[in-house]
């Protein structure tokens, strides 16, 4: 059996029933099922009502809405709070220094190396978001202008991405390990005025420079007038006069104060773009808008992590990704709650570093991912039990399917048989949260993400739209809008419709398999479409195939998942080869550096199979499934089901033969 047959049937065998711990008496979650229940049911009576409650409750308007929600899913156009007024640098922190909570901590960064850590009261990080707001306004940055970023976990990151809401700038952040390359067609994509970089990068004991990668973007992206510094490594850097300025010199230049009125802002103003993979050519520039983002944020962190004052909070994202803008930055504070910043990895420089660090701040809430689980979990149990975990009340997990082995790990040795683990399925299209257990209401089944979210219209549908039976695997689908849905494709409003909301008219899709057990449960199985998740990283299969194909001696090249046991997937590429170029093991190291910079480390393909054919049909359709199967050493010939419609079967038995090298 191969390890993603074996992942399926464990789940299908999961019966295990966790009753989730008795509620705190302050818990501003679901008490009991009966109260999800409750909530669920008036969220879908009148999800207008329902939402309209919620951002009252939680958001501060500079003007109320005319209207709770237009929606048309079928255009599809959704607004939200039309008409409402908000400014999210206001809502994350100038009314918490009105509240009591001035000189309580909003960030709590550690750095890489130990001794670095910076605590941010919600005073100090106003006062720094205000004077960096004044330097992009002295930049020529207005409202609506884009401003990419490409930062490593520094408390920068942080601030910038608050000093662009605050003047109504739309942020879009590029993940620090992706390439120049990528950082490019991003930039250029949206069109952005400004970037802000860092000189390096700290990670597992290395300075691994950035500029460099920021010089070469930069070289042809003549949108970005100014690019600021951060000082992070102390490396030996190029700076542009003229173009690029330091932070700290920026940020304490004469002329500017920590006095910046908050722009107010539309609701449905877009407030930030992040790239993310599709199937099909280059990535996406997802929309998110203000009003509808902030609220769903905010109150889904309170719902799944029951976020309240007292706690100190972790999610071990990078800020790089939605995981991070929703759930480190804009949940958090929006709630005037205490986030924790990590800048390192959890292996580095022992496997013990979560735990170190759980244990250091007393951390109550912590969020993570299967993968990280894995990893460490094949490190032992005596480095969580190394250090005191008593304080942690709650688990999460995202990214992913988490098998119930990782859960179960991650229960009894993290959670000692008393937390409860919330599995967490969403998007970053979804900018939120949308199906997850409650903490104190649900009962857990290990590897399975539970129950919809109030105001989630979650269902499995069949091929011709009909909802699935009970347990039968189909297609998951969101059947009515939610505030934090994406508004849109930044440019392209075609690809927005065709790629979302074509399967079923009206219905947005995401991609993604699942059943729905006898018990209402979602077990979600992964993506449908030609996106593969490496480490809970996602990645178009068709971007390392263009990548790849790039190179001047390959011909064709299909990419596809191959399972694994600690990163959920890895990458597995067949590449054929011009005609009078030979194989060989220096020739695929290229390769691999080739694909790492054209996207990134995190795309490097860790096997290459050389093939001088590709399974195609006669229409010339390479049939992925058949690559699929043979990457997974599923290589039995009633494996790989109808294969009479390639143009020639031969090609599998020469495929199967090369796999054996891998596999
Ligand atoms: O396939 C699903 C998987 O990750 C995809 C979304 O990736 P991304 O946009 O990068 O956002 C990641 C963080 C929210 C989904 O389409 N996924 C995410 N969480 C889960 C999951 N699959 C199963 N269970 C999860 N909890």
């Amino acid at each position: 059996m191969s390890g993603e047959d074996s992942k399926i049937e464990s789940m299908m065998q999961e019966k295990r029933l966790f009753a989730p711990p008795p509620a705190p008496a302050d818990t501003v979650s679901a008490k009991s099922m009966a109260e999800y229940e409750e909530w669920y049911r008036q969220s879908m009576d009148d999800p207008e009502g329902f939402w309209a409650q919620r951002a009252e409750e939680l958001i501060q308007w500079d003007k109320k809405w005319d209207q709770v929600l237009e929606a048309d899913m079928v255009k599809p156009e959704v607004k939200w709070f039309k008409g409402g007024k908000l400014n999210v640098s206001v809502n994350c922190l100038d009314r918490h220094l009105a509240n009591g909570r001035r000189n309580k901590a909003a960030l709590i960064w550690q750095g890489e190396p130990e001794e670095d850590v910076r605590v941010y009261t919600y005073q100090m990080l106003h006062t720094e978001v205000c004077r960096m707001a004044n330097v992009l306004k002295k930049m020529g940055v207005g409202k609506g202008d884009r401003v990419a970023v490409y930062l490593p976990m520094v408390p920068e990151l942080a601030i910038i991405l608050l000093a662009c809401t605050r003047i109504g700038a739309i942020h879009s952040v590029v993940f620090a390990g992706f390439s120049a390359a990528s950082l490019k067609s991003r930039m250029q994509d949206c069109e952005a005025k400004v970037l802000v970089t860092a000189d390096a990068v700290l990670r597992a004991g290395k300075t691994i420079p950035l500029k460099p990668n920021a010089d070469e973007a930069l070289a042809e992206c003549p949108s970005v007038q100014n690019c600021v510094v951060v000082k992070r490594g102390g490396n030996e850097i190029n700076m542009q006069q003229g173009r690029d300025t330091w932070w700290h010199e920026a940020i304490t230049a004469d002329g500017i104060t920590a006095d910046c009125p908050p722009e107010s802002m539309d609701a449905e103003d877009t407030m930030l773009i992040l790239y993310t993979s599709g199937s099909t050519g280059k990535p996406k520039g997802v929309v998110h808008t203000t009003g509808g983002y902030l609220t769903y944020a905010a109150q889904t962190c309170r719902w799944v992590f029951d976020l309240k004052d007292d706690d100190v909070y972790w999610c071990t994202a990078d800020i790089g990704w939605i995981t991070g803008h929703s759930y480190i930055l804009y949940g958090p504070l929006a709630l005037g709650a205490t986030s924790v910043m990590f800048e390192g990895v959890p292996s580095w420089p022992k496997p013990d570093r979560f735990w170190q660090i759980c244990d250091k701040f007393k951390v109550n809430i912590f969020y993570t991912a299967p993968t990280v689980i894995r990893s460490l979990m094949r490190e032992g149990t005596d480095w969580p039990n190394k250090h005191d975990l008593s304080s942690l009340r709650l688990l999460g997990s995202v990214g992913e399917p988490i098998n119930p082995e990782a859960w179960m790990w991650y229960h009894e040795h993290i959670g000692k048989s008393r937390l409860p683990v919330v599995d967490t399925w969403w998007q970053t299209e979804t900018g939120g949260i949308m199906i997850s257990a409650m903490p104190y209401a649900t009962p857990l089944k290990p590897g399975s993400a539970t129950k919809p979210l109030p105001g989630i219209d979650a269902a499995v549908l069949r091929e011709d739209g009909s909802e699935a039976a009970a347990n039968e695997g189909g297609h998951l689908v969101i059947r009515r809008p939610w505030p934090g849905m994406l508004r849109g494709v930044f440019g392209d409003p075609e690809r927005y419709k065709k790629t979302y909301f074509s399967r079923y008219e009206g219905i947005y899709d995401p991609e993604d398999g699942s059943r729905k057990d006898e018990d209402g449960y979602f077990w979600i199985m992964g993506r449908l479409d030609d996106v593969i998740n490496v480490s809970g990283h996602r990645m178009g299969t068709a971007e390392i195939e263009s990548a790849l194909v790039a190179h001047k001696d390959v011909a064709e090249a299909a990419v596809v998942g191959a399972p694994h046991e600690v990163k959920g997937q890895t990458i597995y590429a067949y590449v054929s080869l011009k005609s009078g170029v030979n194989p060989s093991d220096e020739l695929r190291a290229a390769l691999r550096t080739h694909v790492r910079k054209e996207i990134g480390p995190i795309a490097t393909p860790e096997f290459i199979q050389f093939a001088d054919g590709l399974p195609k049909t006669r229409s010339g359709k390479i049939m992925r499934r058949i690559l699929r199967k043979i990457a997974a050493g599923q290589t039995e010939e009633h494996d790989f089901g109808d294969t009479s419609t390639l143009a020639d079967p031969s090609v599998v038995d020469t495929l199967v033969a090369g796999s054996k090298e891998f596999i």
